[in-house]
C-alpha cells in the first residue's frame, strides 16, 4: 500500500506567534489544507496520516471535517513526538496497527509546511521508492556551500556541482526504514536532522527526484510573504 505521512507535529519556533504555521492562512485555507490536497489529488496514495502535535489534534479534525469532509475517513491523525523522526516513527507505529506489517508498504513523507509540492513529484517519489527502497527530493545547489568547523572561517568549499539541497517529499520502504532507525543508537538518533539521513548513516542509497525552487518551505515571517505571492500565481 501507498501512504501519505504529512509532517505538521512541530511548533514553529522560527516562524513564532501562537498557531504553529502549518495552521496559518494560505489563500484562503490553513497552510496544512493546502498541502494536503496536493495529496488527495494523487489518484496513487492508499490512506493519510497527519502528524500532530496533540496540543493541535481537535483543530486538525475541525478542519479535515470543515475543508475536505468527503476523504475523512483515509486522513489518520496521530500524535507527533518531540523532533521530527519521533512524528515519524508514530506515524509508522500507527500505520503497522492499522494495516499490518508488509514489506509492501511505501510512505511519502512530506512537510506540511511545503505547500508547493507538485503532482510531478509526488508520483516521481512514488516511482522510484517502489525501485529503491529510499528517496529524497532535492534541487542542484545554486549558491556555493562552504563549510565551517569553527563558525567563524571557511574550512572546506565543496565542488558546487556535487551539492544539492534536500526538500521534501522523502519517501521509503516503510519496513526498511522502521528497521534501520531501530538499529540506530540513542546517540546516533540525537543527530538526525531528516529520515534520509537514517539511510544514509547505515549505507543504505538514497535515489534522487527532482525538486523545485517553488517547493520552498515556510520557515520564518518572510517565508509565509513569498508563499502568498506564490499562492496567488498558482
Ligand atoms: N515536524 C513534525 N514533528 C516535530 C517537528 C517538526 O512533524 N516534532 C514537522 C513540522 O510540522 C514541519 C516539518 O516537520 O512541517 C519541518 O520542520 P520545521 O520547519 O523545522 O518545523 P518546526 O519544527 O515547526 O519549526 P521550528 O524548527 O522553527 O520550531
Amino acid at each position: 500500500m501507498i501512504f501519505a505521512v504529512i509532517m505538521a507535529g512541530g511548533s514553529g519556533t522560527r516562524m513564532g506567534g501562537e498557531l504553529p504555521k502549518q495552521f496559518l492562512p494560505l489563500c484562503g485555507k490553513p497552510v496544512v489544507i493546502y498541502t494536503l490536497e496536493k495529496f488527495l489529488k494523487c489518484g496513487k496514495i492508499d490512506e493519510y496520516y497527519i502528524g500532530i502535535n496533540p496540543g493541535w489534534k481537535e483543530l486538525m479534525e475541525e478542519l479535515i471535517a470543515e475543508h475536505v469532509p468527503d476523504s475523512a475517513k483515509k486522513i489518520h491523525i496521530v500524535c507527533g513526538g518531540g523532533d521530527r523522526n519521533a512524528t515519524l516513527y508514530n506515524v509508522i507505529k500507527a500505520i503497522e496497527a492499522d494495516f499490518g506489517v508488509s514489506k509492501e508498504h511505501y510512505i511519502i513523507t512530506h512537510d506540511a509546511v511545503r505547500p508547493f509540492v507538485t503532482q510531478q513529484m509526488i508520483e516521481e517519489n512514488i516511482e522510484l521508492v517502489k525501485i529503491s527502497g529510499a528517496v529524497d527530493t532535492v534541487v542542484p545547489a545554486k549558491d556555493t556551500i562552504i563549510e565551517s568547523e569553527d563558525g567563524a572561517t571557511v574550512s572546506a568549499i565543496p565542488d558546487r556541482k556535487r551539492m544539492y539541497q534536500s526538500q521534501t517529499p522523502q519517501s521509503f520502504n516503510l519496513s526498511l526504514l522502521k528497521e534501520t532507525y531501530l538499529s540506530l543508537s540513542e546517540d546516533e538518533k540525537a543527530v538526525l536532522t531528516d529520515a534520509c539521513r537514517i539511510c544514509v548513516m547505515r549505507n543504505i542509497p538514497v535515489t534522487l527526484a527532482k525538486g523545485s525552487d517553488m517547493n520552498i518551505k515556510i520557515t520564518t515571517p518572510g517565508d509565509l510573504i513569498i508563499a502568498q505571492a506564490i499562492a496567488e500565481e498558482a
